[in-house]
């Protein structure tokens, strides 16, 4: 009863933030990502076993606090129902990258968990199975079941069953995007994404009109990436990401994730465009001020000068990457 799977993060491109339903984890918006190559990924080994008392978690050869084994043992809770067995398990996760710093840990943490701990219960589940499974253990992490742009259909259904994964391309579609993110904090983030995503839903005034605008957003960047037309899609990124932090702003007490140097990376890009006389850089920000920017092979030089024009020193320039998988060794801690 042991299996090791690994997942890559995705860095998304229309975003998540709000939900619907708080327990199912279910969006009030439909989201599209790219999931990203090795460099952003977890592995993790699970053991069901009887001799255990209670969930063990190891995160980066530590044993993981409270709250942390909290959250993996409600989410095994939901394979054990699945599978009908009782037994508590041994969890190992290994990083790539830092946790928490607005780089979407959870979404490779809990890919890789959905899988590895459903091999290790027994079940033999679809993707879009697994898919569902990862969403109720963090919403984004949904989207990394699957390699190359991904999208998260909301679906309309109260039982989430419509709420799945689907590959919009696969990463040979587009071989050129890139990736250059910047690592200007490894800290942990303020507010968890669970936490502000919530307030947002319920105190900004501009999230209506954001759920508004957001499903044709989406449905432009899908087109503009199925035409690989970089020049649209790094408006439409850039817009989504402001957006976002606009509601962020917006919400009571307000979350602000950006710092100044992100702000001047912001205007770092636009400004080298409009040299450019198009957009061949796109910066997006998640939970955290570590900016990501978009481009393609040709202008990663720039991104990274942009970068270090702003003091950031430290990046990973990250490709398109593969869907969760599992491997035959597994982890020791
Ligand atoms: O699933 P969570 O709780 O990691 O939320 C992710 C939220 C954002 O990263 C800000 C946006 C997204 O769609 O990934």
């Amino acid at each position: 009863m042991k299996a090791t799977a690994v997942a890559n993060s995705n860095i998304a491109l229309i975003k998540y933030w709000g939900k619907r339903d708080e327990k199912l984890i279910l969006p009030k918006n439909s989201s599209l990502s790219f999931t990203m190559d090795d460099q952003l990924q977890t592995k993790t080994t699970v053991e069901f076993d009887d001799s255990y008392d209670r969930d063990i978690v190891y995160i980066n050869n530590e044993k993981a606090n409270e709250k942390e084994t909290a959250r993996v043992t409600e989410f095994l809770d939901l394979i054990r129902k699945k599978a009908g067995i009782k037994s508590r398990a041994k969890v190992i996760s290994k990083n790539t990258f830092p946790k928490a710093a607005g780089m979407a840990s959870s979404a490779s943490a809990f890919a890789a968990l959905a899988a590895a701990a459903s091999k290790a219960a027994g079940l033999n589940l679809s993707m879009a199975e697994i898919s569902i499974l990862a969403r109720q253990g963090s919403g984004s992490a949904i989207r990394s079941i699957y390699g190359g742009a991904v999208k998260w259909e909301m679906g309309k259904k109260a039982d989430g069953s419509d709420s799945i994964a689907v590959q919009v391309a696969p990463k040979e579609h587009w071989p050129e995007i890139r990736n250059v993110i910047g690592l200007l904090t490894k800290k942990e983030k303020k507010v968890s994404s669970r936490a502000g995503m919530a307030e947002t839903v319920k105190t900004s005034t501009l999230y209506e009109a954001r759920l508004a605008h957001v499903h044709e957003r989406l449905a432009l960047a899908e087109d503009a990436i199925k035409k690989k037309d970089f020049n649209k899609l790094a408006e439409i990124i850039m817009r989504e990401s402001n957006n976002m932090h606009a509601v962020m702003l917006d919400t009571y007490p307000p979350i602000i994730y950006l710092n100044d140097t992100a702000k001047a990376i912001m205007e770092s890009v636009i400004e080298f465009n409009i040299k450019k006389g198009e957009n061949v850089i796109a910066y997006t920000f998640d939970a955290g001020p570590n900016p990501h920017l978009y481009t393609t092979e040709r202008y990663v030089d720039d991104a990274i000068a942009i970068l270090k024009a702003n003091g950031i020193e430290e990046n990973i320039v990250c490709k398109v990457g593969d869907g969760v998988r599992l491997l035959e060794e597994h982890l020791k801690v």
